[in-house]
């Protein structure tokens, strides 16, 4: 069976090539009053959220093609505490680090967003042989990639551990809990509620009905497949783009129906007793079924 390569680090997988001093610096990071972290597992739609929030707080201005978004909304254990705290307030700050291992402070902001573990594999797999200097995965199947997944076995850790730690905190007020599949079903919404949120500048654009439009329009999957330079490294040209599917249920089209059902089970044993059981229950019953 093939695997992924990753840098191994504190019992902790991270893509190869991610520096080891950013992982630990960023952890130690001092949150600010008016920061906003983006925490999600890998790719549940954290880029989609950032940019909505960099629209926001931009006159829903585009980010030309020039710039990358990383450079404005860091990812805190990849480049380290220095660099987020030199950014110009309000920051916007991507993580993938569980509830615990975030940096925290009741006057900081957490908007967190799920998505089902189906899809989330599915986009992780592509990612994962996408970006072949990351992982050395450009030939591994999905269903090697199934395998490292279910095990947890996959860079930032496990799926549950990371949507149980973050699910316990749905109630507190600096935490916003939304899911990729209600931001695809209703966009407007969710920028919206993004803005409200986030509060200052980001609630004055989610209350102007043009701004929000353009905020649409620029962060719409076909708009966010332009230029792409912007949120992402050089993919080999066989290799699916960053901005690739985004759609739900994707997965019947490439997990077996058994792959289906391992994971649901692994969802209801991993969830039982707690909010996140709630989550998805169309999207379980046909993993179930
Ligand atoms: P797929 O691979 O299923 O298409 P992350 O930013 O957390 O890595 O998430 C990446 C996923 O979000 C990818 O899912 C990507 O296509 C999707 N995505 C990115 N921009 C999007 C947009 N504007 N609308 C919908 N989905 C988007």
């Amino acid at each position: 069976m093939k695997r992924p390569s990753y840098t191994l680090h504190d019992g902790f997988r991270m893509p190869m090539g991610f520096p080891v001093a950013g992982f630990a610096s960023g952890q130690r990071y001092v949150p600010q009053p008016g920061d906003t972290f983006v925490c999600t597992y890998p790719k549940c739609g954290t880029t989609w959220t950032q940019y909505i929030l960099y629209l926001l707080l931009n006159g829903a201005e585009p980010l030309a093609p020039g710039r990358r978004l990383d450079s404005v909304s860091p990812h805190l254990e990849e480049v380290g505490s220095e660099v987020v705290a030199a950014l110009p307030p309000p920051r916007i700050v991507k993580t993938h680090l569980a509830r615990e291992r975030t940096p925290w402070s009741a006057a900081a902001r957490y908007v967190v967003v799920l998505r089902n573990p189906f899809d989330c594999a599915v986009s992780f797999y592509h990612h994962t042989r996408g970006f072949v200097k990351h992982y050395d995965f450009a030939d591994g199947t999905f269903d090697d990639f199934f395998e490292c997944f279910v095990a947890g076995e996959v860079d930032f850790g496990d799926y549950f551990d990371h949507l149980l730690s973050w699910i316990a905190s749905v109630h507190d007020s600096n935490v916003l809990v939304l899911t990729y599949e209600d931001m695809l079903a209703d966009t407007r919404a969710a920028i919206r509620r993004l803005g409200g949120f986030v509060g200052g500048a980001a609630a004055a654009a989610a209350s102007d009905t043009d701004v929000v439009e353009r905020v649409v329009h620029a962060a719409s999957f076909a708009g966010m497949s332009r230029d792409q330079q912007r949120w992402s490294s050089a993919r080999p040209a066989d290799m699916p783009a960053f901005v690739r599917k985004g759609a739900v249920a994707e997965w019947e089209e490439c997990m077996t129906a058994a792959q289906a059902r391992r994971l649901a089970a692994q969802f209801d044993a991993r969830t039982a007793g707690t909010p996140a059981a709630a989550l998805w229950p169309e999207l379980l019953a046909r993993a179930r079924a």
